[in-house]
C-alpha cells in the first residue's frame, strides 16, 4: 500500500466519521445488534421469554450536545453512546441503560408502576392468529358458512377501566376478506376474544349473540385503477439541499433528522442562518410526535375499549411504511432508511422510511405591485419554495402522513394528514331511514356503520428560541372603548394585553373564539428596535376532547383537554401519555408533570401542541378516505430584524 493511498484512506475515514456523527444520531444497525449481545450476555439472557420492546437512543445531556454543536466544526466527540432499553422477561418489565463504548449495562431496574411497554409486532402477529385455531371460533365460522382461510383477525389494545389488577391484554376481532382486500370493511359482528399477551392465549371468548349480516365485498376495493402516475409534477432540482448522514442543510436552515421506533421522525437542533448577523440562530432543540389518542364514541360492549394511544402502544416508527415514489413523495425526493430493534433485539431495516424534498406549491412567498411611483408600475415578488421532511405511519386501518415543512421565512409548518380505512361495524341496516336507535356513527355502505371518533396528535416542541432561556407569552386582544370623544369619532378599537406566564398551571391553553396570540420569546434577547425575539404558534382548528373528566380513557389522556401546554424542560418528560401507555392509568404524562406547577419564566421550556380532529364519518370516506388535513405553524415574531426572505432570494429552478 502506497503512502498516498494511506493518506487518502485516512482522509476518507476522517471525513466520513466527522461528517456523519451527531450526538443525536439514532442507533444504527451495528449498535442495535451490539445492544442485543450485551443484554443476552447478562443475566437477563437466561430468561426464555426475553422480549425487546424498546431500544432507543439515551440522549446525552442537552448541555453537552449544545457544547458539541457550538464548539465544533464538528468533530467526533467523546460523548457516550448509550441506549435506553425496555425488555420483558419472566413477567416483568426491565429498564436498562446500556453503554456502547464500554460494552456494559450501566443501570438496570425493574419497573413496577402501572402500564406496559409498546407491544411488539411479533405479539400482535401471534395474537391475530390465535382465533384461527380456537375451536369455539372455528365452529362459529362453520355455522355462519364462512371459510376460515378468508378470515383476518386484528388485535386491539384494551385501555384501562378502573381494574385494580391488570394484565397485558389484547382484544381480537375478526373480519372476512372473501374477495375483498379491504379487511376493515367486512367485520364479523358479535364475536371477539380477549388475549392474555404474556401467556399468548385466548382467555375469554365473547359472543354478544347479536346477529348482524356480513357486509358485502362489492364496492370495498380501494386499489387505484389508474396505477402509478407518470411524472406529472414539475420537479425541483434540490440544488440547495444537502444531506450528510442525518444532518440536513437547505437554504438558510440546518437541522438533524432522525428516525425513532416510537416517535417516527425526530427533528433536532434546527437553526436558521441570519444573514444580517452572519450566524446560525437556534430555534428548535427537539420536535416530534409525542402521543396520539383515538377514542371511538361507541360505548357498547364490543366497542367501548377502542381508545387507542398508538404512539405509546405500538410506535409511529414501527408503523412507518416504505414510501412510494410519486405517490407518497415527489420525484425529486431523497430518502432515508430507519432501523429499529425487533422483538428478538435484532436490528431491522425500514427502507426509504423518510423522504426529504423541495416543494413549490405555486404559492407566493411575498409580492407587491406599486403604482404610486410616477410613470411606473413596479411589480415584484418571489415564489414560495419549501423543504418537506415526511413519513407515513400506517397504524392498522389508518394512515397518517406526517410532514415537517421548513420555509425560508423562518416558519416551520407541521402537517398531519389522515387517510386510510375507517373503523367500521356490521349492522342490519341498509338505509338511514331504517335507523331508530343510536348507532354511534354513519351508515357508509349496506350493513356498515363507521363509528364516530377523534384523532389527537400531540407534538413535543422543545423550542429554544435564540438560546435556552425562554418565556411563554399569552397575549389577549381586548376591545377598548374610546373615552375621549373630542379626540376621536371612533367608539372602540382593540389592544394587545401581554401576559408573561410564570408557572405551568397558567400555561394550559384551551383555544376558542377569544383571539389569543401565543408566543415563545427569549427575554434575554432583543431586536435592535427593542422587541423580544420570539416565535409565534399559529394553531390549527381548536379541537379538545369532549369526554368527561372522570371517563377512564380521558384520565389516561388528560392532556387532550387543552391544545397547548408549556412545561419546564426535563429530559425524561417526552411522552405525553406516559412512557408505559399500554394499560396506563394516567399517573404519568403531561397532565401530571404540569401539576407540579414549576416556574417557566426565562427557563428552558417545552411547548406541547395537539392537532385534533373530531371525525364524523361520511360516505365519501368509504371504501378509503380522501385525505383530511390538519396541523399548525411556528412563525418568527420579531426574531429577525426585517423580512428574512429579502436576503435569501428564491429561485424556482425547475425541470419539467
Ligand atoms: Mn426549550
Ligand atoms: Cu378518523
Amino acid at each position: 500500500m502506497s503512502i498516498s493511498f494511506l493518506v487518502l484512506a485516512f482522509f476518507l475515514q476522517y471525513c466520513f466519521t466527522s461528517s456523519l456523527y451527531h450526538p443525536l444520531d439514532p442507533l444504527n444497525s451495528t449498535e442495535i445488534n451490539q445492544i442485543k449481545l450485551i443484554i443476552q450476555k447478562s443475566k437477563l439472557g437466561g430468561l426464555p421469554d426475553l422480549t425487546f420492546h424498546s431500544v432507543d437512543l439515551e440522549e446525552p445531556d442537552k448541555r453537552f450536545v449544545l457544547k458539541w454543536l457550538s464548539a465544533s466544526k464538528q468533530g467526533k466527540t467523546n460523548l457516550p453512546r448509550q441506549s435506553k432499553v425496555v425488555v420483558r422477561g419472566g413477567g416483568e418489565t426491565h429498564e436498562l441503560v446500556v453503554d456502547l463504548g464500554t460494552d456494559s449495562i450501566k443501570s438496570h431496574h425493574i419497573y413496577t408502576g402501572h402500564g406496559y411497554p409498546p407491544l411488539t409486532f411479533n405479539e400482535l402477529f401471534k395474537a391475530s392468529k390465535l382465533p384461527l385455531s380456537y375451536p369455539k371460533f372455528k365452529n362459529e365460522m362453520i355455522r355462519r358458512g364462512l371459510n376460515l382461510s378468508e378470515v383476518s383477525c386484528i388485535p386491539f389494545t384494551v385501555g384501562w377501566y378502573g381494574e385494580h389488577v391488570t394484565k397485558r391484554a389484547l382484544r381480537v376481532q375478526c373480519f372476512y376478506r372473501g374477495g375483498s382486500v379491504n379487511v376493515f370493511a367486512r367485520p364479523i359482528g358479535g364475536i371477539s376474544m380477549l388475549v392474555d399477551v404474556d401467556k399468548m392465549k385466548i382467555t375469554v371468548y365473547i359472543d354478544t349473540r347479536l346477529r348482524v349480516p356480513l357486509p358485502k365485498a362489492e364496492g370495498t376495493d380501494f386499489r387505484s385503477p389508474k396505477g402509478k402516475p407518470d411524472s406529472i409534477i414539475c420537479n425541483l432540482t434540490n440544488t440547495r439541499l444537502t444531506i450528510e448522514g442525518h444532518k440536513v442543510k437547505w437554504g438558510n436552515w440546518v437541522l438533524h433528522v432522525s428516525f425513532d421506533a416510537r416517535a417516527g421522525i425526530i427533528i433536532s437542533t434546527a437553526s436558521i442562518f441570519d444573514a444580517k448577523f452572519n450566524k446560525f440562530r437556534r430555534i428548535l432543540y427537539r420536535g416530534h410526535v409525542s402521543e396520539t389518542f383515538v377514542p371511538y364514541m361507541d360505548p357498547t360492549s364490543e366497542w367501548y375499549f377502542k381508545t387507542f394511544m398508538d404512539v405509546g402502544e405500538f410506535g409511529f416508527g414501527r408503523a412507518a411504511d416504505t414510501l412510494q415514489p410519486m405517490i407518497d413523495c415527489p420525484a425529486n425526493a431523497k430518502y432515508m432508511d430507519g432501523y429499529v430493534a425487533g422483538a428478538d433485539g435484532q436490528a431491522q431495516q425500514f427502507p426509504n422510511v423518510i423522504c426529504i424534498f423541495e416543494r413549490y406549491d405555486g404559492n407566493v412567498a411575498w409580492r407587491h405591485t406599486e403604482i404610486n411611483v410616477p410613470g411606473k408600475v413596479i411589480r415584484s415578488g418571489e415564489p414560495e419554495i419549501n423543504l418537506v421532511v415526511r413519513m407515513v405511519a400506517t397504524v392498522g386501518n389508518y394512515d397518517y402522513v406526517l410532514d415537517w415543512e421548513f420555509k425560508n421565512s423562518g416558519t416551520i409548518k407541521v402537517g398531519v394528514h389522515l387517510t386510510g380505512i375507517l373503523e367500521m361495524k356490521a349492522t342490519s341496516y341498509t338505509n338511514n331511514d331504517q335507523i331508530t336507535e343510536n348507532v354511534y356513527g354513519t351508515l357508509v355502505a349496506d350493513d356498515v356503520v363507521a363509528v364516530n371518533h377523534d384523532h389527537y396528535v400531540t407534538y413535543y416542541l422543545d423550542l429554544d428560541v435564540d438560546g435556552n432561556g425562554n418565556s411563554f407569552i399569552k397575549s389577549k386582544l381586548q376591545t377598548a372603548r374610546v373615552t375621549n370623544s373630542i379626540v376621536s369619532l371612533r367608539k372602540s378599537y382593540w389592544m394587545v394585553i401581554r401576559e408573561t406566564v410564570k408557572r405551568e398551571a397558567e400555561a394550559r391553553v384551551r383555544l376558542g373564539l377569544k383571539p389569543t396570540e401565543l408566543l415563545i420569546v427569549n427575554p434575554n434577547k432583543k431586536t435592535k428596535l427593542g422587541n423580544h425575539v420570539g416565535y409565534r404558534l399559529i394553531p390549527g382548528q381548536p379541537v379538545a376532547s369532549l369526554l368527561s373528566d372522570d371517563d377512564y380513557p380521558q384520565i389516561r389522556a388528560a392532556y387532550t383537554k387543552y391544545q397547548v401546554w408549556v412545561t419546564a424542560y426535563n429530559k425524561s418528560e417526552r411522552w405525553a401519555g406516559g412512557l408505559y401507555a399500554d394499560g396506563s392509568r394516567g399517573d404519568d404524562g403531561l397532565a401530571v408533570w404540569s401539576r407540579r406547577n414549576r416556574e417557566i419564566e426565562n427557563r428552558d421550556i417545552v411547548m406541547w401542541y395537539t392537532v385534533g380532529f373530531h371525525h364524523v364519518p361520511c360516505q365519501e370516506d368509504f371504501p378509503v378516505m380522501p385525505t383530511i388535513h390538519g396541523g399548525f405553524e411556528l412563525r418568527p415574531a420579531n426574531f429577525f430584524e426585517s423580512n428574512p426572505l429579502l436576503s435569501q432570494p428564491q429561485k424556482c429552478t425547475k425541470t419539467c
